[in-house]
């Protein structure tokens, strides 16, 4: 069955939205936030978006309504429900062998890659496929494909395959240091086609990359912030991708991400004891004094509360804010850092707690509810990175009152201006920015914040600018728009004939 055209006139854009994580029903980090949120500001512009996922436990748990509208012949059965709050509609493959384990998404409970990893998201990337060309058994069919990260990105190399009309794609970057790479033997034994194994498609150092499926066969590509966008066509960012990125340096584009305004609403969140905004801040001083409490933090300190709610990973520089904890905790700061990650640095940043109670507390784990209660209570947030895409963490502690101390880099640097920046004129710098990845220099960026936050009137006006950084994502949302209804016009190149991996998913 062919696609109906788009009519604009009589019919709303239809988009299929394909996602590893969409918060609730699946989270590892920001990708769960972003395509959580992003179908929820599109569907208020009129489109009628449809989200697919893979049937996690989490994922058929969290959803509502569920029905089913297909069976696959391969032993899938897509799932159609909605989302808990937001009431996005979702489609689940329910696929019990691939999708329904204890552990993660893309991890088992001990923090190792599910071997079959290559196999899980292609048949994934395969059912989005079959469902985008042939429309569920209601007859609902996608204009636009809107794929993103490595886990989807057979899905746009799939429909690049088919002869006359189909859905046009997008591929969008969340991180490209996330790339989807397997061993070619394991690709080919999937009947992926010949031409994805060559450099010219989707092989990436001897490897098969997921990622690169994406980047080379989408119709378009955007990434999550201008800035990151400009960086990842340098050998610096790129992470080996940059010259195909080059290469299709004109069908990219740059969109910052923005948060759910909602959700993280220091005036309506039941996280908090008393709500607060930026014109009423006795109830982030009350977070503060419960917080504090509650950690046994030493309640005689006049130093600022700083937080670090982050991955503990390389890319958060994780190993940088270890290394000049000495020096953060020197300016009479109180330090509480909640994450999880790599289990070498939990391990350090453990160890670096002993003996330092009352004024640093490390919490391993990641919690919803406190990662809100902590931005409600922080004066100052640390949200350095190596590289970052957009970096919503940076956002949330903004809306929340937290003056962020970061890296000048990626989505970062479209977020944060530094109070000293020459661009910022007076009243307009959001918070303390650095540039070079070192424990010096973020140790002395820390030292301009906390000084800063001693002149209270500053401090007051530049928590004011901070809280007032419009982060919906509305804007965004008309951008993305723009670039589907700018896709649907567009003739699509016809392509090669589908391989029987395809088919025979369907
Ligand atoms: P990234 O997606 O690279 O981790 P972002 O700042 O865009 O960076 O998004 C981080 C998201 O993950 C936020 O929703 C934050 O609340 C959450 N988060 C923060 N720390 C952790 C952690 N240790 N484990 C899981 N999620 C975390
Ligand atoms: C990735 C990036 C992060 C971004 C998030 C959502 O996890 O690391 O910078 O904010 O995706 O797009």
């Amino acid at each position: 069955m062919d696609v109906i055209p788009y009519d604009p006139q009589t019919t709303r854009l239809r988009i299929l939205f394909a996602t590893s994580e969409l918060f609730p029903l699946a989270k590892t980090g920001g990708l769960g936030d972003a395509c959580a949120a992003l179908p929820v500001a599109l569907a208020a512009l009129g489109s009628d978006v449809r989200a697919i996922l893979p049937g996690y436990v989490s994922a058929l748990d969290s959803a509502r309504g569920k029905r089913r509208v297909a069976r696959l012949a391969e032993g899938g059965t897509l799932l159609l429900g909605h989302t808990p709050d937001t009431g996005v509609p979702v489609y689940l493959l329910d696929w019990p062998k691939f999708y329904r384990r204890p552990g993660g998404p893309y991890q088992d409970q001990d923090k190792r890659d599910w071997p079959d990893n290559l196999r899980r998201f292609a048949a994934f990337s395969a059912a989005a496929a079959a469902l985008a060309r042939h429309g569920d058994a209601a007859g609902w069919q996608p204009d636009v494909v809107h794929a993103n990260d490595w886990h989807t990105g057979l899905l746009p190399a799939l429909l690049a395959l088919h002869r006359g009309r189909r859905p046009a794609t997008l591929f969008t970057i969340h991180n490209l240091a996330y790339q989807g790479n397997f061993p070619l033997e394991a690709a080919r034994a999937l009947g992926l086609p010949e031409a994805w194994l060559t450099p010219d498609g989707a092989e990436f150092y001897g490897q098969f990359s997921a990622l690169k499926a994406g980047l080379r066969y989408a119709d378009r590509l955007t990434t999550v912030s201008p800035t990151y966008a400009r960086e990842i066509l340098t050998p610096a960012f790129g992470a080996g991708m940059d010259g195909l990125l080059r290469a299709r340096a004109a069908d990219l584009t740059g969109i910052l991400n923005g948060i759910d305004t909602d959700l993280w609403n220091p005036a309506a969140d039941p996280a908090l004891p008393v709500p607060f905004d930026a014109d009423h801040l006795a109830g982030k001083a009350m977070a503060k004094a419960v917080l504090r409490a509650a950690l046994r933090l030493d309640p005689r300190s006049d130093g600022p509360l700083v937080i670090g709610v982050n991955r503990l990973t390389e890319q958060k520089m994780a190993d940088v804010v270890l290394a000049a904890l000495p020096d953060l905790l020197e300016t009479g700061a109180q330090v509480v850092l909640h994450g999880e990650g790599d289990p070498a640095l939990e391990a350090a940043f453990r160890a670096a707690a002993i003996g330092r109670e009352g004024q640093l507390l490390v919490r391993i784990g990641y919690q919803e509810e406190l990662a809100h209660r902590l931005n409600a209570a922080a004066d100052i947030a640390l949200t350095p990175a190596r590289f970052e895409p957009c970096g919503l963490t940076t956002m949330y502690a903004m809306r929340y009152g937290a003056l962020p101390v970061t890296r000048k880099v990626g989505g970062l640097a479209d977020t944060v201006t530094d109070i000293d920046s020459p661009d910022a004129g007076p009243g307009e710098g959001t918070g303390f920015t650095f540039d070079d990845p070192t424990a010096i220099a973020l140790a002395s960026c820390v030292r301009r914040a906390v000084s800063r936050f001693h002149d209270s009137l500053a401090w007051r006006r530049t928590q004011r600018a901070a809280m007032a950084r419009d982060f919906a994502w509305a804007g965004s949302a008309r951008r993305y728009r723009a670039l589907y209804d700018e896709l649907v016009a567009a003739p699509i190149a016809p392509q090669r004939a589908a391989p029987a991996f395809l088919e025979a998913a369907e």
